[in-house]
């Protein structure tokens, strides 16, 4: 089968094609042929090395998140999923299931879900890993209807769909935007805009006086750029990422504030969830965006325009 992957460590250019044996399903998973899986921005950290080697050998493949059609089933295995079947999955790459970026995968079934009706492939790969992602960090924000929750990088996969997540959960958001994006971010919901950058603290302030009970710093600004905004006993909810710092001790005591970090893989195989997400995205509250597709083997291509910012929607690799 056809993979995507790195021989060695490096940037975009190190990613090539890979003909290696296919996986099957075995008890407890189902395998996927997979149409479409997404270049996501911690992907770079397994391509350019930072994450060590993931499989015993080369190539190391990266890939959170697919959308395909079930054409395996293992023994063993409890689920409602059958051949045929549209599904998403969020893969771990540093599991031995590895990544997803590869013609098929076999995944615990547990961390695969039926695929929101009448979405391309592209569409429905965008939404596991990411939404997942959003839904921790809500849940870690902990928030209560009518409570103001602030979003970094709202434009962005994360931030967005916590904007549109918060919103369903009945908060109030108080969204950062350049000019451009601010249209996009009212559609996701977004009671208030702010300008995005280094003072979007004082901007959220300057909205909501008194500071909000929440923010989750989906641009990975830093905790101690973002405090501002506030109120004390609040939260910061951080995703792991270049820039993010948590607050020190000394900060925090000062502030009274509580910190939470996201972590993913931390909801890996909550089908419950998923399954919430596609319903989500059926009823219209999550949408999904493409920004591009490419054929696999133009990984490196997409990478590189990844890597460049920018992009709105996810950009997909075909297989
Ligand atoms: N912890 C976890 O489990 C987990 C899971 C998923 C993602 N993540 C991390 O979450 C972060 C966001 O991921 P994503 O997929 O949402 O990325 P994304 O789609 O690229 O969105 C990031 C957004 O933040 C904006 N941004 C960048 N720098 C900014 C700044 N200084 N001020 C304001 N906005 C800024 C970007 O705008 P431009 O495009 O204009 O730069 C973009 O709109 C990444 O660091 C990713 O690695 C962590």
């Amino acid at each position: 089968m056809k993979t995507v992957g790195v021989s060695e460590f490096g940037g975009p250019e190190a990613l090539r094609v890979f003909e290696m044996p296919e996986p099957h399903a075995g008890p407890g998973q189902v395998r996927i042929r997979v149409h479409a899986a997404t270049v996501n921005p911690g992907d770079r950290y397994l391509r350019n090395g930072a994450l060590g080697r993931t499989s015993p050998a080369p190539p190391y493949v990266p890939g959170m998140e697919a959308a395909g059609v079930v054409d395996e089933i293992g023994s063993d295995t409890d689920t409602d999923l059958r051949l045929g079947d549209r599904v998403m999955a969020m893969a771990n790459p540093t599991t031995p299931t590895g990544g997803a970026y590869a013609e098929y995968v076999a995944l615990p079934a547990e961390q695969v879900a039926r695929a929101p009706q009448g979405v391309t492939h592209a569409e429905a790969a965008t939404l596991p890993m990411n939404g997942l992602t959003a839904r921790l960090a809500l849940d870690l924000a902990g928030l209560s209807q009518g409570q103001t929750l602030a979003v970094t990088g709202a434009p962005g996969a994360v931030g967005g769909y916590v904007t549109q997540l918060a919103k369903a959960d009945g908060l109030t958001v108080v969204a950062d935007a350049s000019p451009t994006d601010e249209e996009l971010v009212r559609s996701f919901g977004a009671d208030i805009v702010v300008p995005r950058g280094a003072d979007v603290a004082q901007h959220v302030l300057r909205a909501v006086p008194g500071g909000v009970a929440g923010l989750i710093d989906a641009a990975v600004i830093g905790s101690t750029v973002v405090a501002p905004a506030v109120h004390d006993g609040g939260v910061i909810v951080t995703v792991l990422g270049e820039g993010s710092r948590a607050l020190s001790p000394d900060e925090m005591g000062r502030r009274s504030l509580r910190m939470r970090m996201a972590f993913v893989p931390d909801y890996l195989g909550d089908r419950s969830r998923l399954d919430r997400l596609r319903q989500q995205a059926e009823s219209g509250e999550l949408l999904l965006r493409v920004a591009r597709t490419f054929p696999a083997e133009q990984a490196a291509e997409a990478h590189r325009l990844m890597e460049a910012g920018g992009i709105r929607g996810r950009l997909v690799l075909e297989f």
